[in-house]
Order: C-alpha cells, then sequence, then structure tokens
C-alpha cells in the first residue's frame, strides 16, 4: 500500500507521469481522496489545476497546500507514502519536516557539479533538522547509444558516488539517459511498470526493494 504526494506544488508531474487527469473528490469531512492508479494512491497539485494553470502563490497559501496534502488528503492505511519534493530548501521542504515525522530523504542528482551543490544543499538541511539521508540515487549517469552500444556520459561520472561517500550514506542506483523511460513517463506509464525488466526498470525495482529492506530493519 503506497501513496505518491507530489509536493511539488508550482511544478507538478506526477498527474502527468502517472496518466491521471482524474479530479480528486471531496468527503463529507472535507477531506479530499487520492486518486488511484496503477494501484497507487496520488496526490498532486497537477489534478487540481489543468497544465496551463500556473500556481500563482505566495510562502503562505503554498504552506497551506503542502500542510493539507499531508494532512486533509484521506490517505487511508498505506505502508509507504513517499513525498516528491521540488528542489530547494524552502516553505514546501520545511513545512513538511515540520508537520509530517520522516523516516528519511533520499537525495535524488545527476552526476553534474550544478546539480550535486544544490543536492548537498538539500542533505545538509535534512541533517539539520534531524532527518535520516537513506541514501542517494543518481539519474542520468550514463548514455548507452544504441547506434554503437558505446556508454557516454554525458553529465560526467562519480558525482552521485562521491556524494554518498561523503554523506557516508548508500549510493541507491544508478539511472541511466534512456529514451523508452522518457517516452513511458511522457505517455503516463511508469517504466519501472511498463517493462519491469529493462534495464531502468530493474534499477527502479531494485531501489525500491532496497529502501524498503532498510525502511523495514
Ligand atoms: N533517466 C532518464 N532518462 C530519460 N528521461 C528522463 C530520465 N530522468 C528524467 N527524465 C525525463 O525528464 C522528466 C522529468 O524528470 P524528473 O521528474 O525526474 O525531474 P525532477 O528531477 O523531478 O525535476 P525537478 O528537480 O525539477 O523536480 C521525466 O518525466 C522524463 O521524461
Ligand atoms: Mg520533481
Amino acid at each position: 500500500r503506497v501513496g505518491v504526494c507530489d509536493c511539488d506544488i508550482y511544478g507538478p508531474s506526477i498527474s502527468l507521469m502517472f496518466g491521471s487527469r482524474e479530479q480528486p473528490m471531496a468527503t463529507e469531512e472535507n477531506h479530499i481522496l487520492p486518486i488511484e492508479q496503477y494501484g497507487l494512491k496520488l496526490m498532486s497539485m497537477g489534478f487540481l489545476l489543468d497544465d496551463s494553470s500556473p500556481a500563482i502563490l505566495r510562502g503562505p497559501m503554498v504552506t497551506r497546500y503542502t500542510q493539507q496534502f499531508l494532512r486533509q488528503v484521506e490517505w487511508g492505511e498505506l505502508d509507504v507514502l513517499v513525498l516528491d519534493l521540488p528542489p530547494g530548501t524552502g516553505d514546501i521542504q520545511l513545512t513538511i519536516v515540520q508537520t509530517v515525522a520522516l523516516d528519511g530523504a533520499i537525495i535524488v542528482t545527476t552526476p553534474q557539479e550544478v546539480a550535486l551543490i544544490d543536492a548537498r544543499k538539500a542533505a545538509t538541511m535534512f541533517e539539520k533538522v534531524n532527518v535520516a539521508v537513506l541514501g542517494v540515487v543518481e539519474n542520468m549517469s550514463y548514455f548507452v547509444s544504441p547506434s554503437d552500444q558505446q556508454r557516454y556520459n554525458i553529465f560526467g561520472s562519480g558525482g552521485g558516488e562521491r556524494e554518498a561517500k561523503r554523506l557516508r550514506v548508500p549510493l541507491l542506483g544508478q539511472i541511466p539517459i534512456d529514451i523508452a523511460t522518457r517516452e513511458a513517463g511522457d505517455r503516463g506509464m511508469p517504466i519501472a511498470a511498463e517493462n519491469p525488466n529493462s534495464i531502468v526498470g530493474a534499477e527502479f525495482n531494485r531501489i525500491a526493494s532496497e529502501l524498503l529492506a532498510k525502511l523495514k530493519g
């Protein structure tokens, strides 16, 4: 029983990536019912606003939306609630750490220094508020060209590993740049579900199992 809460209020993507445009319903107690898709419970600003309507909100309002997503959504009994955060260390991130007790944070970065700078700041923020960093996931780690099977390190290499070492946490996985992954996401079908035996699908599923074991252990 897994829920995914898209806490990227300004740039939601969960609705598109999970292929649903359903409008969430409210209960009589004024709770929001999450959207159910592929056996997951989902909440995203993308279900409330269409893609051409920006969420034009100042800090206090974004704080209210974030709190509502966490407290006023009828998540029901879940084993895991995944919060997808936007980059940064601002109102959304601070509201989350002040509203719910987190089991841990996962840092996602590309191997490139400009991305690592932001990832490092996020990790430091979580350390400051005593949230354990469970590990680092490196995305866009490499690209294997379909024409010559050569491996290209487009965003450099070793960045995720170095950052994980510095934080003394595991490098949970490395996701290559992959055309099928991009296409599946745009089609609203996560690659891990559509093609669990592909390199990326298998890597996502392996990372999820490792995290689950870590959280249970
Ligand atoms: N490894 C990958 N291979 C191919 N496409 C990818 C890969 N990672 C991300 N993408 C594409 O980029 C889009 C955005 O990726 P993603 O949602 O992971 O960004 P993000 O890291 O959450 O961005 P932000 O930090 O701005 O929230 C995905 O929908 C997908 O189309
Ligand atoms: Mg995002």
